[in-house]
């Protein structure tokens, strides 16, 4: 996986003595460009690029060269930067349902959105005396809650899901203890696309006064509209009484280039909790409202202008064809013997298997040029519909390259030995301790020179 390009495009370990001619540096990004494009823009990538038109692509870049010099931390110098950054907030809250008294920020993505929530309960929980606030997730919540647990010091209580595979409200509650802050739910969580029941979370958290944080980096953008459609989707947002914050990621179904989210809390007293602010640096009066300092307000001018491009029209019309789309893989799946859906989501599909082992099939699917998501827990695997898979042919493909690796798998049990070592092996059905010591090492590979 390490740097394919080694031989071809010598790797730049110093600073050139002379600078090199824009020309030059431009036709080489473009070759790479050009050379990694076609696998994403086709349709063979789960999630990963969620809009990617060319036309939808050329006006957000055009966007972010109006403002590529701008930084948020400078409001005196870009106040353009902090209306769109305060708008795409009001936007997504009343997107949600949140009236007047939902607030937020706008962060560089989903995982920045939890960290910023995850500590503000903990500091919330210490300013009510918890020594060590803790947070109870399923286990189907993302990683970035586990991130926020090791990052801040918070204890992470992980319930196993129901056997519907979404959050099991009656173990959250037997779990919640003193020292509880939050409750996540999922809406819908990203390994099996399903969304946890936030009614009955809520109704835990509000009955006990804590926080309950609805995960909704993936959905928040579909769901909405989803629901307008006449899709049967179950109360999730600031709908629902007991919700105190929200994550939704504009950077996946909202439709921005890579590098914004949005974190949204019921009242301001959450908010003021992420905020840094401070009046004794020699530096002078400094404050930033998420984790970075300086940040990329060109990134925050083409999220909204992602947003007000789309509009109502166009995110219903996106959503329409992506779960008509994931209605046909749901099809495709099932109609290959020895395969099983896992419930019935809605755009994010994860299926699993009893006769042949799923991860080999993954790993023939990436032969085959797929780039699909291995999960455990069970032993499972997805793709999450975007607009890619929209396009005609996509998912027949798709469909006859599943049925003939299923098939391959049968016959060769073994199959997938020589994929990558943190999903590979076909013979594993559960990432081992060996592996996650081993990732590290693999990390340190994916970036040598
Ligand atoms: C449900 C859910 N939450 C959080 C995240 C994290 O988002 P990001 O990768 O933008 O940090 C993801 C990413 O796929 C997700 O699916």
């Amino acid at each position: 996986m390490s740097n394919p390009y080694r031989d071809e495009f010598p790797p730049v370990t110093r600073i050139p003595a002379r600078g090199r001619g824009r020309d030059e540096i431009l036709t080489m990004m473009r070759e790479l460009r050009d050379r990694e494009e076609a696998r994403w823009s086709d349709g063979f990538a789960s999630g990963s690029v969620y809009h990617g038109d060319p036309d939808h692509v050329a006006f957000l870049s055009e966007v972010y060269t109006l403002h590529s010099q701008t930084n948020p931390l400078h409001a005196d110098l870009w106040p353009s930067i902090t209306k769109f950054d305060g708008e795409i907030v009001r936007m997504t809250a009343a997107m949600l349902n949140g009236g007047d008294e939902v607030v937020g920020t706008v962060s560089s993505g989903g995982t920045e959105s939890i960290l910023l929530a995850m500590k503000a309960y903990r500091d919330r929980g210490h300013q009510n005396g918890i020594e060590r606030p803790a947070m109870i997730v399923a286990d189907t919540a993302h990683a970035a809650f586990d991130k926020a647990a090791q990052y801040f010091g918070i204890d992470k209580i992980t319930v196993p899901h129901a056997a519907d595979g979404r959050a099991d409200a009656a173990a959250t509650a037997a779990a919640i203890t003193p020292s509880t802050v939050v409750i996540v739910g999922s809406a819908p969580n990203f390994p099996n696309g399903l969304i946890d029941p936030i009614e009955e979370l809520a109704a835990l958290a509000a009955d006990r006064g804590i926080g309950m944080h609805v995960d909704a980096c993936l959905g928040g953008f579909v769901l909405p509209w989803a629901e307008k459609l006449g899709y049967a989707v179950p109360p999730f947002d600031f709908r629902v009484a007991g919700v105190t914050s929200m994550s939704a990621d504009t950077h996946k179904y909202g439709y921005a280039a890579k590098g914004t989210s949005v974190v949204l809390y019921r009242g301001n007293e959450l908010r003021h909790l992420q905020y840094y602010t401070t009046a004794s640096w020699s530096g002078g009066l400094y404050y930033s409202p998420t984790f970075a300092g300086s940040r990329p307000g060109a990134l925050i001018a083409q999220c909204w202008a992602a947003m007000v491009a789309m509009g109502e029209d166009g995110y219903l019309d996106a959503v329409r064809r992506i779960v008509e789309t994931a209605t046909a893989v749901k099809a495709a799946v099932r109609a290959i013997p020895g395969l099983d859906v896992i419930g019935d989501p809605l755009f994010d599909v994860a299926f699993r298997s009893d006769e042949v082992n799923i991860w080999g099939v993954l790993d023939e699917m990436s032969k085959r040029g797929w780039s699909l998501n291995g999960l455990q827990h069970p032993a499972a695997m997805h793709l999450c519909v975007t607009l890619r898979h929209t396009r005609p042919g996509v998912i027949d493909r798709f469909a006859a390259d599943l049925a003939a690796c299923v098939e391959y798998v049968r016959e060769h049990p073994d199959a997938g030995h020589d994929m990558a070592p943190v999903y590979g092996m076909a013979q594993m059905t559960e990432l081992t301790d060996a592996v996650e010591q081993g990732i590290a090492e693999y990390v340190d590979k994916l970036y040598e020179v």
